[in-house]
């Protein structure tokens, strides 16, 4: 895909110990400080999503982001957002950004991974039974591990979790 070049891909996710990342179109559990970690992450560039992981949005379109949404319906209209029908063509419109983030869901992802050259992950230290959408397998041996931030579990964080930075080698 030429129109990769000069953009760093990140893939942003939270998994559990499983790769399961969604349940009945929404996240596994509500981790605050997930959410403040992503928002730290993406402020400033460029999100793309796929039109599920976009409605599930509670308020729509992220703020202080370029939100850019895969759908084969390019009819669609999504308030704030860039629609796009190939993950190619969000490349392709997002080529004057210097950094732009996957943020899911599990179609996305498995439709992106090859291109990524950073992972930013939350691994959550529980496995859910009921999840129905996972994260594709990760070749730990193809990424060299940046950061590592672990956290307890505490009366807002029902579940311990360690944020994880990773890039291609
Ligand atoms: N844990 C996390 O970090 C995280 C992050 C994000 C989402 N999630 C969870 O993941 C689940 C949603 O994931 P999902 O796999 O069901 O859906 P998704 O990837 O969010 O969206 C799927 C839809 O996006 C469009 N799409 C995806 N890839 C495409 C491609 N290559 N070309 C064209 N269109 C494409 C299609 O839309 P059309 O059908 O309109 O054509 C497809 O039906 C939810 O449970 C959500 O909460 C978890």
């Amino acid at each position: 895909m030429t129109t990769k070049e000069n953009i760093e891909i990140g893939i942003i996710v939270a998994l559990d110990e499983n790769n399961g990342i969604g349940r009945e179109g929404n996240l596994l559990c509500h981790l605050p400080n997930d959410l403040k970690h992503f928002k730290e992450v993406t402020s400033g560039h460029t999100v793309i999503m796929g039109r599920r992981t976009y409605e599930s949005l509670p308020k729509g379109a992220l703020p202080n982001r370029t939100n850019v949404v895969v759908t084969s319906n390019a009819a669609e209209n999504y308030p704030g957002c860039i629609v796009v029908r190939s993950v190619e063509e969000a490349l392709t419109r997002c080529k004057e950004s210097e950094k732009i983030f996957i943020m899911g869901g599990g179609q996305l992802y498995r439709a992106t991974f090859g291109l990524a050259d950073r992972l930013y992950l939350t691994r959550i230290h529980h496995t859910f039974s009921d999840a129905d959408t996972f994260f594709p397998e990760i070749d730990f041996d193809e990424w060299t591990l940046t950061e590592k931030e672990i956290h307890d579990a505490d009366n807002k964080h029902r579940y311990p979790y360690t944020f994880l930075t990773y890039r291609k080698k």
